[in-house]
């Protein structure tokens, strides 16, 4: 949606016409007067590489149900979001891989990717390791959308760290494949924002890049992300290859 020159409360308004949203964050900034609202800035003195296809907050549980983003202070040229489908990038998997997808669990690590991109280090933030290190969730490989009913592949280059129970050289292999699927320009749209632009997804069906090819101009944007009401599903339950997991009693199905 173009020209929203939305106050702080108006955004948030809008984004409690979608249900409850989340009010803090291990590492963005929040409004003072408004903790719904995420302070997502690129300081080109202080760059961080932030370039990479992901889901928002999957390391939690209950990932985001939704994303809503605002565009405050954007840089003349570049700065672009892409989106791509991860229903699409199913849906042109054969059945077989389709299937085996489907039997397999995933680990996602807030911490694990703050290590690996340095990131600690490039923010100045040595020594506050241990604030990062619960960030941790397990979720299916293959979810079915809670509202669509639609199949969707559900792991991501930047949070996804590795598949249970496989050898760490298949879990990457096969992660990798997917990686590189969501990179085909087939599934994606790309969007150019303007001020003022609010742009909001469906952060499970989707998984987004932020072009960083504004250097040396600053971006600020505001972000809320909302809730969802139960935890990302396995296609069935029943199926999953456990290798002596209880997934049930490990909370990852619904009872
Ligand atoms: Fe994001």
């Amino acid at each position: 949606m173009r020209d929203q020159p939305l106050e702080q409360a108006q955004f948030v308004r809008l984004g409690k016409a979608f249900g409850e949203l989340e009010s803090a964050h291990p590492v963005f900034g929040l409004a003072k007067e408004h903790p719904e609202i995420q302070l997502i800035t690129f300081n080109p003195d202080a760059p961080i590489e932030t370039q990479a296809w992901h889901t928002d907050n999957t390391y939690n549980d209950l990932p985001s149900a939704y994303t809503f983003l605002r565009a405050v202070d954007i840089p003349p040229v570049g700065g672009d979001t892409l989106w791509a489908s991860n229903g699409a990038v199913y849906d042109d998997l054969s059945e077989p891989v389709q299937e085996m997808l489907s039997r397999l669990v995933a680990r996602h690590d807030l911490y694990w990717r703050l290590r690996e991109s340095n990131y600690l280090l490039r923010a100045g933030k040595e020594g506050t390791d241990a604030h990062y290190m619960s960030f941790t969730a397990d979720h299916p490989v293959v979810i079915r959308h809670p509202v669509t009913g639609r199949a969707q592949i559900f792991v991501h280059r930047h949070f996804t760290s590795g598949i249970h129970h496989l050898h760490e050289e298949v879990s990457k292999s096969i992660l990798d494949m997917l990686f590189n699927m969501v990179k085909q320009p087939d599934y994606q749209v790309r969007l150019t924002w303007q001020p003022n632009t609010v742009a909001i997804w469906d952060n499970w069906a989707t998984q987004h890049y932020a072009t960083q090819d504004y250097s040396p101009y600053p971006r600020a944007m505001t972000r809320m992300v909302g809730k969802p009401k139960i935890r990302p599903q396995p296609l069935d339950a029943l199926r999953l290859y456990d290798s002596g997991v209880n997934w049930q009693r490990a909370g990852l199905i619904k009872k």
